[in-house]
């Protein structure tokens, strides 16, 4: 299979196409590592994939990924628990009402993360494929967590080199006001500590791992890890940074969650959005020592 790589932003994203989606492949799996490596997010337009071939196509990357579903016991009405219902359809298949929880999670899609931050192994690729898209809205934007750490200035990148930030799942909830967990739920949902700057293991690059469920600065007082956090925030999302993706149905957008950060953007609820997303595992890290309190 010869793959062709147009590239759509002057840091990273590129639209590929040579490829039939439909036939995975060990090697078809490895060739798009590899240009995944450089590009940190691939686009596969006009491929219209049943669920069984969007999972047959993600699991020749490895492992799948269960995400908020771990800790939410959500229904779904998809054919596996690995594929992500990211609509805002309810259950029998009609435009979720405004107070269905759907339309929370349509919500914390908006704001922007890295899919399963907040345990360890994290998620690895996201490759999310577009079924039916609004007439308005409803984009999808991504940004270089490579190109906006290679920007910082020095005083910045060595103030933050040796930080180390704790990601919550439920960090963006609280934020949204979404509050209504039991103590004893929120007890058992995982958390987990990762550096700040990160090295990305297919390009050797460093890079920001921030994001939605990135909740305190471990050994820094709640405001001031928060104040960076948005700081550093704010900065890796300039437009310079950042690539829109408008859908068509049929599209694949496949992300690497370890060096980019992901935001949905906003649509008409009443309007059907129907996207379905499959994600792999990344490795087991060590686990970092938390500061002494
Ligand atoms: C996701 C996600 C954003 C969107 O599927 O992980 O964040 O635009 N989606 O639906
Ligand atoms: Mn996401």
């Amino acid at each position: 299979m010869s793959l062709q790589f147009t590239p759509l932003h002057r840091h990273f994203c590129a639209e590929v196409t040579g490829l039939d989606l439909t036939c995975p492949s060990a090697e078809l799996a490895a060739e798009i590592d590899r240009a995944m490596a450089d590009h940190a997010v691939l686009v596969v337009r006009g491929q219209p994939l049943t669920q069984d071939e969007q999972m047959a196509f993600t699991r020749s990357f490895g492992a799948l990924d269960l995400g908020f579903k771990k800790v939410s016991n959500a229904h779904t009405r998809l054919k596996y628990q690995e594929l992500a219902d990211i609509s805002n359809v309810a259950e029998d298949g009609s435009i979720a009402q405004r107070s269905h929880r759907r339309i929370v999670n349509n919500v914390a899609n908006q704001i922007w993360h890295s899919d399963s931050s907040f345990q360890n192994p994290p998620a690895r690729y996201s490759m999310l494929h577009a079924v039916v898209i609004p007439p308005k809205g409803g984009a999808t934007q991504f940004a270089d967590m490579r190109a906006a750490y290679d920007a910082l200035d020095a005083d910045t990148q060595a103030e933050i080199e040796d930080l180390l930030v704790e990601h919550f799942v439920l960090h963006s909830r609280f934020m949204l006001g979404d509050t209504e967990y039991s103590e004893d739920k929120v007890a058992a949902m995982p958390r987990v500590l990762w550096p700040l700057v990160r090295t990305h293991d297919d390009s050797g690059r460093r890079h920001l791992f921030i994001g939605a469920h990135a909740s305190r600065i471990d050994g820094m007082s709640l405001p001031e890890g928060r104040l960076l956090l948005s700081d550093l925030l704010e900065h890796a999302t300039q437009p310079q940074f950042v690539y829109e993706h408008t859908w068509e149905p049929g599209d694949l957008v496949i992300w690497d969650n370890r060096c980019t950060l992901h935001r949905g953007r906003r649509y008409d609820f009443s309007q059907r959005r129907e996207l379905r997303r499959s994600t792999t595992l990344d490795r087991t890290y060590p686990t970092p020592e938390r500061a002494a309190a």
